[in-house]
């Protein structure tokens, strides 16, 4: 147990992507507090959130809310404007009218089908600390990075570029994504994932100060599943995991979240 940094409260992230309508993402939250208790999960020990699309936002925050569930929940995407002629766009004040957590920034596929930029995703994130949203920075290689550049190279330059951009920040939350792990069924192994993460860490440190990287969250994120996530959160510097399928499936994401239950074994 001594692996899990007690100085960083885990956190696990369910990124719905395009998945869940808000009648959808109703029934979800519910099942899953449910099933969360029933459990008794220590929320003050692990922090779970949950990120459906924008449309559920408002139902899953008067849901948590009317419920007093111990859920977090964020957006999975800002924009990096206050307002104005930006169609299509989501602010990040209107994020913080609707109390989230977090908002995930520079997700792998935003990069890649919407064209995002280290520049845009730093820009994203002064956005989300602009409205104390804490901004959850994505970053990762593809194969091909991976065999031209190894595996730390292209995540720690995208993160020193994002940090530069964004400027001074206490609170953000990196997670580390090697798009060849990411819905393929091919996690990165726990001492791959260790070394990325603890090259994250100093960037974050030579960027924001050692404090700062001392309390940053440093997430895992690629084909996470119940039966991986235990070796991941014994690394000193993994401190959680960013989860796409497996937080479709209330048994399989609630199993995760108690991964304390395996860590150890
Ligand atoms: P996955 O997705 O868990 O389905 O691999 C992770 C993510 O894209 O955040």
């Amino acid at each position: 147990m001594a692996a899990v940094n007690s100085q960083r409260v885990p956190l696990i992230a369910g990124n719905w992507k395009m998945n869940l309508d808000h009648l959808q993402a109703i029934a979800f939250v519910q099942k899953l507090a449910w099933s969360l208790k029933d459990a008794r999960h220590d929320f003050d020990g692990v922090q779970v959130a949950v990120f459906p699309p924008f449309t559920d936002l408002r139902s899953v925050q008067t849901l948590i809310a009317a419920d007093k569930l111990p859920l977090q929940y964020g957006a999975q995407d800002v924009s990096q404007h206050d307002s104005g002629a930006y169609t299509g766009e989501v602010a990040g004040s209107f994020l913080k009218a609707l109390h989230c957590d977090y908002v995930i920034i520079g997700h792998s596929e935003r990069r890649q089908y919407h064209g995002e930029t280290d520049e845009i995703v730093g820009a994203k994130t002064a956005a989300a600390i602009k409205n104390s949203v804490t901004p959850i920075i994505c970053v990762g290689e593809t194969a091909e990075d991976l065999e031209q550049h190894g595996p730390s190279a292209v995540p720690v330059a995208q993160l020193r570029t994002a940090l530069a951009v964004a400027g001074k920040a206490t609170d953000v939350v990196v997670a580390y994504e090697p798009v060849w792990a990411i819905g393929s069924g091919q996690a990165a192994t726990p001492e791959q994932a260790e070394q990325v993460c603890a090259a994250l860490r100093a960037v974050v440190a030579e960027a924001l100060g050692d404090e700062v990287a001392a309390a940053t969250r440093i997430l895992y994120g690629g084909s996470v599943k119940s039966s991986n996530i235990a070796g991941f959160m014994r690394q000193p510097n993994v401190d959680g995991a960013l989860v796409g399928g497996a937080s479709l499936d209330v048994t399989e994401f609630t199993s995760i979240a108690r991964f304390k239950q395996h860590v150890g074994v």
